[in-house]
């Protein structure tokens, strides 16, 4: 029931956040906006993402008008509405009024009337503004037959430290530890004297002027940052579901470290959504086309990880973005690969932020799909068409799923607290980075990829890949030694299995618990300089080492590999151990990429996974499937301006330069 408004439509949505709250004065624009959407493609769009001060101009004063013939003209036009709750921006009047609703930095000072997006979660008075406004959306739109889906909030991230935030993580911590004195053993607080005699005295963590020393109390504050964020969202949820019970929801998410355990947000969705802003073309960080192409990859595999079913791309830019440090047009071509690539990755939709370019604001030169031109005879507007016609040829292909048999442990507790960790390398930890040369490497072999949590669930998977998992929480040792019983293959890296779920550190060597699983205990761990490196051999070849090498004892495992210099010259840098039914795998140190490619074709070959394509990796290709009834879509893409060529069965695929192709396979 909940689907079935959003499962009627045949074929992908094609949109975007819409503002028209913005030209309420301007009706030639809207009925111009109207004209062009149509011609585009356009089947759905998202309103009212940041209009609390169309909807509620001063306190208590409510006008929905504009929106009501904006939703009924929309609907007689075909276009259908994704309804945002406008919780992200708030009106003025409201933090003159209640400066309370305003977040407070961590230095203690409280933010001024700005921007968007930094309200205490907190805040009694700003979650009854929410509830009030929501409910009352919901109580007017719920029936709109051009509803199909709700958006709450916006983007939500980062932390307040109020003195009600501060009041709230204290009685959060009374929650979990029961007594000050469990709280003071986790934190090991008589290292430096902290022992707390009482839960008043505990602030939250504060860099610059406050406690960064506890690293189990950093933990925690995101920890109950994570979940008080988490049980906003909830209460906007049930604000809407008072009225509207057969709309699904959504949040639309956009970074894994935004603060938010986004595991534990996704139980409250029915629906994942994703905006993505991948920097084609290089931009400021100076990467490859292919790199770039790798990590948005990795945001939309996430993002279907999140719910494991099909998601949305709730934005991207059709052309040029406003937020980088060098900011690019896309290249010919790019718009439609990219809108390719969501699709090819488990996506429903490919929508923009925005419709049409304000004429002022913060993002006023943010590309859009119509510029300050107004005209539809443009580059970007004729690739948008584009990417319309395309979505509306392959509709067989909503609800198609993705299979993975591998799975990436990339891990939100764990890279938050490999962010407070101090030894090895402080500077750059270049966590990110090894993870992703990891999916990047997977990505070459062609195999379909999810990217999980330890908590989830590992059945179902034959390799799980867990790079420098660093907190193991207490029931993680277990999972994965019945995983690999059970005949499953696990590669562990570097620096992994070294505290509890509070950064307690554990007794004994790493990996903890694991020891006899993995054949192996690491007894030291070496930091390399960032110009640094040491090399292995691995099958006859040299590959190059980086930041972290792992001094490892073997314990029954065998070598597979060994450091070429210094001191543990000769030493094993990967090895293997047969447990149970299955293989764990160990790997030393922070890899380059052309061996992780060697080594996981290795792993792939033995462990019986099929690829999606069984062919050597063609540079700049990357290749995806969807399957459903029985039917596979294969998507061939190729992130280079040069032609490609790869072979599908019996067939040679010629792509030009940002070609793509998609092939039905019954
Ligand atoms: C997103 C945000 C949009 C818009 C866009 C510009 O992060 O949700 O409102 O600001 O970025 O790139």
């Amino acid at each position: 029931m909940k689907y079935e408004k959003l499962e009627s439509i045949k074929g992908f949505l094609h949109g975007g956040d819409y503002n028209p709250d913005q030209w309420l004065d301007r009706p030639e624009i809207l009925d111009e906006d109207i004209r062009l959407m149509k011609q585009a493609g356009v089947n759905v769009v998202t309103l009212g993402v940041f209009s609390w001060s169309s909807y509620e101009p001063t306190e208590g004063v409510f006008q929905f008008d504009w929106l009501d013939s904006m939703m009924d003209r929309l609907y007689e036009n075909g276009i259908h509405v994704i309804l945002a709750t406008p919780s992200g921006g708030k009106p003025p009047w409201m933090a003159k009024k209640y400066p309370e609703t305003m977040r407070m930095r961590e230095d203690r000072v409280r933010h001024h009337y700005s921007d968007r997006e930094n309200q205490c979660n907190s805040s009694k008075i700003y979650r009854e503004k929410v509830r009030i406004i929501d409910e009352k959306l919901a109580e007017r739109y719920h029936n709109h037959p051009a509803l199909i889906m709700w958006h709450i909030s916006n983007e939500i991230y980062g932390t307040c430290h109020c003195p009600q935030c501060q009041e709230n993580f204290r009685a959060w911590l009374k929650q979990k530890y029961g007594t000050i004195e469990e709280l003071n053993r986790q934190y090991w607080s008589r290292f430096w004297s902290h022992q707390y005699s009482d839960w008043s005295e505990i602030e939250s963590p504060a860099a610059g002027i406050g406690e960064q020393a506890v690293h189990g109390l950093i933990l925690d504050y995101k920890r109950f940052y994570s979940d008080l964020t988490v049980d906003f969202i909830r209460q906007e949820i049930q604000a809407i579901r008072r009225y509207s019970r057969d709309i699904p929801v959504t949040t639309n998410t956009f970074h894994h470290d935004c603060g938010v355990n986004l595991a534990d947000l996704a139980k409250e969705l029915d629906v994942a959504s994703w905006d993505l802003y991948p920097r084609w073309h290089c931009g400021d960080d100076k990467t490859t086309e292919w790199d770039c192409a790798v990590s948005a990859s990795f945001d939309l595999d996430y993002c279907r990880s999140m719910k494991r079913q099909p998601f949305y791309l709730m934005e991207s830019v059709p052309s040029v973005p406003s937020q980088f440090a060098v900011c690019k047009l896309k290249r010919p071509g790019m718009h439609l690969l990219s809108s390719i690539q969501a699709i090819a990755s488990g996506s429903e939709s490919v929508q923009y932020f925005q419709w049409r370019k304000g004429r002022g604001g913060y993002e006023k030169f943010h590309g859009a799909v119509i510029s300050h031109n107004g005209s539809g005879e443009t580059r970007v507007f004729r690739d948008v068409c584009k990417v319309g016609r395309v979505l509306k040829e392959w509709k067989e292909i909503k609800g198609a799923v993705t299979e993975s048999k591998v799975a990436l442990v990339y891990d939100w507790e764990n890279f938050s607290a490999l962010a407070g960790q101090v030894s090895l390398k402080n500077k750059k930890k270049n966590f990110r980075e090894m993870v992703q040369e990891y999916y990047g490497a997977l990505l070459k072999q062609y195999v379909s990829v999810d990217i999980i949590s330890q908590n989830d669930d590992f059945s179902g998977y034959q390799l799980l890949i867990a790079p420098n998992l660093y907190l193991f929480r207490d029931e993680t040792p277990e999972k994965i030694r019945r995983f690999v019983e059970e005949g499953g293959n696990v590669i562990l890296s570097v620096y992994s299995g070294l505290v509890n779920e509070n950064d307690l550190a554990y007794e004994g060597y790493p990996p903890h618990g694991l020891n006899d699983v993995f054949g192996i205990r690491s007894e030291e761990v070496d930091s390399l300089c960032d110009d640094e490196y040491n090399t292995i051999t691995y099958r006859g070849k040299s590959y190059r080492v980086m930041d972290y090498c792992d001094l490892l004892q073997e314990d029954g495992a065998e070598p597979m590999a060994f450091y070429e210099r210094d001191f543990y010259k000769g030493m094993a840098a990967v090895t293997r151990h047969s447990y149970g039914r299955g293989t764990a795998y160990y790997v030393a140190g922070h890899m380059e990429e052309a061996f992780l490619v060697e080594f996981l074709s290795d792993v792939i070959r033995k462990a019986g996974i099929t690829p999606i394509l069984e062919v050597p990796y063609v540079s700049d290709v990357m290749v995806k499937e969807r399957k459903k009834n029985g039917t596979r879509y294969l998507f061939l893409m190729n992130f280079s301006m040069e032609t490609r060529t790869i072979r599908v069965g019996e067939h040679d695929h010629v792509l030009d330069g940002y070609g793509w192709e998609i092939l039905k396979q019954c």
